[in-house]
């Protein structure tokens, strides 16, 4: 990793700190409203983009009438009853991915990938490559007594941890980060025709490479020697899965762990708490989490026959948002749901989706998150927010809620 700090620098201090976007708080804020009104909202098609924000338009849908589920428990019931509600299927950058499948076609393919992606593997992976990493980043920054930890941190991990699990190499990190960042969901728009053929370009020789060599622990290597129904994926099956990783596996992480940094500097006795309390690592990156969801705002089904949420008949072929994040903010389950607070009696649950389509990356998040500020306690001694640099907060508008910047100051 020969200047992990340095990459894309520029790139990202033009995306990260000049895109203002809006702040989050105030986004949740109107969809509370629409939570407290119904939990379970029919809205028209001319309220729908406004409701949901951009990423309606990712998913390639009319916009019609549909219902936004906005509660807790209509959320939760949505997106776990799988024989009532399925992915509308193809449209948008993720069609035919796994992400957009159903029934038998999906099951066959999570089976295919699960292992790669099974908490037995993320320990290897936290072992061999996490902790390593997180250590090396820090190693930079650790000198200088002042940090922004957006910048010179949390956007540098989860970008190479997802390049190690594709199999590939360093050397070839900046541009893989070009292929996956500025063009992904973080900046709303990018994944047209042309980008798809950039990618498609990029890895052809790591697929071939993959094929020839025998198979080993990296998500690549899993994949071209995955056996579906007695054959291998083809090229287009291969690419359609990897491009939807980065954008799934990386900028999530991303948002999420830079999110958590900022809940815990901005509460000092909760970082308090779990510096000498490493247990709670897992509920500081939980809690962040629900406080901010860090992935798609809304989840979209259909309904595949008459049925009925939170007492509303929904008609077959209804089309329904599934807005996890106002249903992580409902006051029924979370007292005081705009504060972050990892000592909550109820623990969130939901952040990473529900039912058969749940995030298959979530060790590996979770992992992520919770090594990186395991690694900044142990390194950055009395980390602390910078009193005289621009406050953060968790910006939306633009991609995955998350701080544009965190400028810290540590002891040296
Ligand atoms: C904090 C980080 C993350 C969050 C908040 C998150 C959130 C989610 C959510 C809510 C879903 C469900 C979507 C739905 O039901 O329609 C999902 C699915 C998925 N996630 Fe994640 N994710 C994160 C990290 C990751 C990582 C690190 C990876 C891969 C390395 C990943 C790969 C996937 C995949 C492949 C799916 C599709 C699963 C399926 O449809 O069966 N995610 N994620």
């Amino acid at each position: 990793m020969a200047d992990v700090i340095g990459v894309n620098r520029a790139r990202l201090e033009r995306e990260l700190v000049e895109v203002r976007g809006i702040d989050a708080e105030e986004q949740q804020e109107m969809w509370a409203e629409h939570r407290r009104a119904c939990p379970f909202e029919a809205v028209t098609g001319e309220e729908v983009p406004g409701l949901l924000g951009p990423q309606r338009g990712a998913y390639g849908g009319a916009a019609g009438d549909m219902y936004i589920a906005w509660g807790h428990d209509e959320v939760a019931q949505v997106m776990r009853d799988a024989a009532h509600f399925m992915k509308p299927g193809p449209g948008g950058p993720f069609a035919n991915t796994i992400l957009s499948m159903n029934g038998e076609e999906h099951r066959k393919y999570r089976e295919m990938v699960k292992d790669a992606f099974a908490p037995a593997a993320v320990d290897r992976w936290e072992t061999t490559l996490i902790r390593p990493l997180m250590h090396r980043l820090v190693d930079a920054i650790a000198p200088k007594g002042r940090a922004d930890l957006v910048r010179d941190y949390t956007s540098h991990f989860p970008f190479h941890v997802i390049r190690v699990l594709l199999g590939i190499p360093e050397e070839q990190h900046d541009e893989f980060v070009g292929l996956a960042f500025p063009g992904s969901a973080t900046l709303g728009s990018g994944f047209d025709d042309e980008w798809e053929r950039r990618v498609q370009r990029f890895l052809d020789p790591h697929l071939a490479a993959a094929r020839s060599r025998p198979q080993g622990e990296d998500l690549l290597s899993v994949l071209v020697h995955a056996d579906l129904d007695g054959r291998k994926l083809t090229d287009d099956e291969l690419y359609k899965f990897l491009v939807l990783l980065t954008p799934a596996g990386a900028d999530t992480t991303f948002a999420g762990a830079s999110t958590m940094f900022l809940g815990v500097l901005t509460n000092p006795d909760q970082l308090e708490l779990v510096r000498h309390n490493r247990k709670l690592l897992s509920r500081a990156a939980d809690e962040a989490l629900r406080w901010h969801n860090s992935a798609a705002s809304s989840f979209l089904r259909v309904a595949t026959d008459d049925t009925e949420v939170g007492g509303c008949p929904v008609p077959r072929g209804t089309v329904v948002a599934a807005h996890v994040s106002a249903h992580n903010r409902d006051e029924k389950r979370y007292p005081e749901p705009e504060q972050y607070d990892i000592t909550r009696p109820v623990l969130p649950r939901g952040i990473f989706g529900y039912g058969p389509h749940a995030c298959l990356g979530m060790h590996i998040a979770r992992c992520e998150m919770k090594v990186s500020l395991d690694v900044a306690l142990d390194r950055l001694t009395n980390l602390r927010l910078d009193p005289e640099a621009p406050p953060p907060y968790v910006r939306s508008g633009v991609g995955f809620p998350s701080p544009p910047y965190i400028h810290v100051l540590f002891d040296i």
